[in-house]
């Protein structure tokens, strides 16, 4: 059973909680996964009484649930630099205590624009609302992405993070890393030798991680101008895919273990700043619909070289992955949204079965992490009735339940994981920091942006890029 606990949303009245945070504690309330005396006070700065919040909320089917569920929420008004509405906040804590609700375990989920995560961690820090080590229960800190624009930023945040907390305290939310997706790729690897024992540059030509959406900017326009692909995808969601891919066994499945051994990953990747496509869509259509110009794209600066698309060719340097390429690549307004991860393995010495009538191609694994995660295998097949002549099939395998990212479903996951106390899903910060000297490495390399229609595939010179 889930311990009892106080959540604090902070940004409650925000796209973030209103959309995601909430419908997830609703859901998690929905499946009895919350304590009975858990409470969640949503703070903001607009004056609201409990009841005008609770009418802001989108209210899930079931309303006697519903109901129950709102019984949880308050709301709380707090300006985020104003001293004294920290007080009331310590005041009102205070009052829940005293009034049998045990306010010793709290999370505070920061739902809020980044610039603002100094100043409230400082205030709550000061008042003794949220501090290192508390005597009774345990407090912790929920940082939504991106953490940090830069490695600078992201090492001046982190060290005012670790002046007033322990690293334990602190969960960096990456929210593509659903638990499904890590325990699959782990599961999937070490319990088949199949694939374990050529999970290697002996076997392995090359791996791509595809990371597509059809969505553009839609109203981010001013957030996605001053951070673009690389620092949008690339830096977290791209890089920790990536470390997933090529780490090693974890000596144990614990969050610290499996840090560990992604740290170790994105410490010996290397950037060459000639391997890198960057592009910007421009009007298009996809799905019938009309997509504006980035250019043209509200919050969008004038003659904006932002880059929507991004494609990059890495190497792990250490000896499981010596002269393996890792291509990733991801962008907005295209053609077919997607994620995958697929290890291409090298192709079969040609000495039997390549004849003319034969199409051999290389075994592929390819691991779909959306929609419709699961995994499929390429491979080499006798073609029907026909004279030993090869031809590649594919084995498909996808789960029932799609997990998709960044909905109330996998916040449902992180925050339950928030409230046990596992970090796993959460970014170190040693990844934060190594995933970030890669991207300050490839935004360096100042290379040209392409543009690319809106409905494409992508720039033309990231299809000469890419391999197939
Ligand atoms: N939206 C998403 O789907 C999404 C996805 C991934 C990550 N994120 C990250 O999540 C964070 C929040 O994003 P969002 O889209 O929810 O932003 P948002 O809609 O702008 O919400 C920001 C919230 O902070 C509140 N706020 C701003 N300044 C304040 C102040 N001085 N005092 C008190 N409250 C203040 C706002 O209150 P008002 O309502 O009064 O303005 C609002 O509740 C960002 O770091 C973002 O990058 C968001």
């Amino acid at each position: 059973m889930a311990q009892q606990c106080i959540v604090l949303v902070f940004g409650a009245t925000g796209d973030l909680a209103k959309k995601k945070l909430i419908p997830a504690l609703a859901n998690l309330h929905a499946k009895g996964h919350l304590h009975k005396g858990t409470r969640i006070l949503a703070v903001s700065r607009r004056p609201l009484t409990d009841a005008q919040y609770h009418k802001e909320l989108l209210p899930i089917k079931d309303k006697k649930v519903w109901a129950s569920f709102l019984k949880r929420v308050s709301y709380h008004q707090l300006d985020f630099s104003n001293r004294s509405d920290y007080l009331a906040l310590k005041g009102r804590l205070a009052k829940m205590q005293a009034a049998g609700i045990d306010t010793s375990r709290r999370v505070f989920h920061l739902a809020t624009l980044p610039e603002s995560f100094p100043t409230i961690i400082e205030q709550l820090s000061k008042e003794c609302i949220a501090y290192r080590a508390p005597k009774e229960g345990w407090h912790r800190v929920v940082f939504e992405k991106p953490f940090g624009h830069d490695l600078s930023s992201a090492h001046g945040l982190n060290t005012e993070i670790t002046r007033l907390f322990d690293e334990n305290q602190v969960y960096r939310i990456d929210h593509y890393l659903g638990k499904e997706l890590v325990q699959n790729l782990l599961v999937l690897r070490f319990t088949n030798p199949l694939f374990d024992r050529s999970w290697n540059s002996q076997y392995v030509s090359h791996v791509t991680i595809r990371l597509y959406e059809q969505v553009s900017v839609e109203g981010r326009g001013e957030y996605y101008d001053k951070a673009g692909a690389l620092r949008d995808m690339v830096q977290n969601h791209m890089l920790q895919l990536l470390a997933l891919t090529a780490m090693e066994m974890p000596a144990t499945t614990d969050a610290h273990d499996i840090h560990y051994e992604k740290v170790k990953v994105l410490k010996t990747v290397e950037v060459d700043p000639k391997q890198i496509v960057l592009g910007q869509y421009t009007a298009g259509k996809i799905n019938r619909k009309s997509v504006t110009d980035y250019r043209k794209e509200e919050g969008v600066r004038k003659g904006s070289t932002t880059e929507t698309y991004a494609a990059v060719k890495l190497h792990v340097n250490n000896r499981r992955w010596h002269g393996v390429p890792f291509y990733l690549s991801t962008g907005k307004a295209l053609k077919e949204g997607y994620a995958e991860i697929t290890i291409t393995f090298k192709e079969a010495a040609c000495l039997l079965f390549c004849g003319a009538d034969s199409k051999l191609a290389p075994n592929k694994l390819t691991i779909r992490i959306q929609p419709h995660e699961g995994v499929k295998l390429q491979f080499n097949i006798k073609e029907l009735l026909s004279d030993f002549s090869a031809t590649p099939h594919e084995m498909d395998y996808h789960y029932d339940a799609e997990f998709r990212m960044n909905t109330p479903e996998a916040y449902e996951r992180l925050l339950s994981d928030v409230i046990k106390g596992d970090r796993t899903l959460f970014t170190s910060w040693g990844e934060v920091e190594y995933s970030w000297r890669i991207t300050d490495a490839l935004r360096k390399a100042r290379v040209p942006v392409q543009q690319y229609p809106a409905g494409s595939t992508g720039p033309d010179e990231a299809k000469r890029f890419l391999p197939d």
